[in-house]
């Protein structure tokens, strides 16, 4: 089968290539810059800034893919709260976009969402009431709706603080920025009152593959089963590298000024996908010790 996605240089998309490729799938990935991409590989990459409608609609009618996955997205929450035009270019427009080529195409269009769509009182479930509290968890939901209003054949895939693997100058998850400060003897302040169930990127990759193979439609939430705070997830990196856990302080997000809210509470339940995909995910542990390759 041949899998579209987009963005193919962020951290998730980077797996979602590597992963499908390695399952026999013929893969494209758009990026717009090129710096991280993965040399060697049968993946076939295009360049492409999603913003121009008439380039997206050239690419995708001459590859024709069957599935796409839509993993590209304005994705730090402060940068959507400074531009929200370009929140809502980069967000909603380029959804609209996609959504469009994937019904004349007949493809099957997958959504990376967030967790971000919902409010406080998490974690939640698919059907629980959105209340995003900040534009970033705004522009993700307006760009949902839009998928749902569409007649494309779609799922909504919402993961919660992805974290796992990198390679080849990727960018880093929480976990090697955790490692990476605590290994060069830098004191670092972690949030210890909002709590979340990170989410191992692998499984993100293998929930995706069974709503593909199982041809499934819906929102599916595809998190981890644990929760932690930020601090409670840096104490299980250092305790389990061996690195000095002294030199992480637990804080509360009131000490960090932030420009835009982020839910205590949030999270997401996994019954359905466990249910419908049987859906596994890894433990933090298992998550944290593949990140690394530690036994
Ligand atoms: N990371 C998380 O913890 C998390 C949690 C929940 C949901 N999500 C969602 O999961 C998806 C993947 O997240 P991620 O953390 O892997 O993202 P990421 O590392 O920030 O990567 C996003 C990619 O989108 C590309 N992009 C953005 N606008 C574009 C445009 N106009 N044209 C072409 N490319 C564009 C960027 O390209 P450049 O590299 O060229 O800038 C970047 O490589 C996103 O939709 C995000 O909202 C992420």
């Amino acid at each position: 089968m041949k899998i579209l996605v987009t963005g193919a240089n962020g951290f998730l998309a980077q797996h979602l290539c590597k992963f499908f490729v390695n399952k026999g799938f013929e893969v494209h990935g758009t990026y717009r810059n090129k710096s991280v991409l993965q040399v060697n590989t049968p993946i076939h990459y295009h360049l492409l800034e999603l913003t121009d409608v008439s380039l997206v609609e050239t690419l995708l009618y001459a590859v024709k893919p069957e599935i796409i996955i839509h993993a590209a997205a304005m994705s730090k929450p402060d940068e959507c709260n400074n531009d929200q035009d370009a929140c809502i270019k980069n967000n909603v427009e380029v959804t609209k976009y996609l959504v469009d080529a994937s019904k004349l195409l007949n493809a099957h269009f997958i959504y990376l969402s967030t967790d971000f769509i919902f409010g406080e009182n998490g974690p939640h479930s698919e059907n629980d009431f959105p209340d995003p509290l900040n534009f970033y968890g705004t522009s993700k939901l307006l760009a949902e709706k839009l998928i749902k209003s569409s007649s494309t054949q779609y799922a909504i895939v919402r993961p919660v603080f992805i974290y796992g693997p990198t390679w080849n100058g990727m960018r880093s998850s929480f976990v090697q920025w955790v490692a990476e400060k605590l290994k060069t003897g830098t004191k670092i302040k972690i949030v210890n009152d909002q709590f979340r169930t990170p989410t191992y990127v692998e499984d993100i990759c293998k929930g995706i593959e069974q709503i593909i193979v199982c041809q499934k439609t819906g929102a599916y939430h595809l998190a981890g089963s644990e929760i932690y705070t930020p601090y409670q997830m840096a104490i299980k990196v250092a305790k389990l590298l061996g690195l000095d856990e002294s030199l992480i302080e637990a804080v509360n997000s009131a000490s960090f000024p932030e420009p835009v809210i982020r839910a205590k509470k949030s999270g997401l339940k996994i019954d359905k996908a466990i249910k419908e995909l049987n859906y596994k995910p890894l433990s933090f542990e298992e998550g944290i010790r593949k990140s690394f390759n530690i036994c």
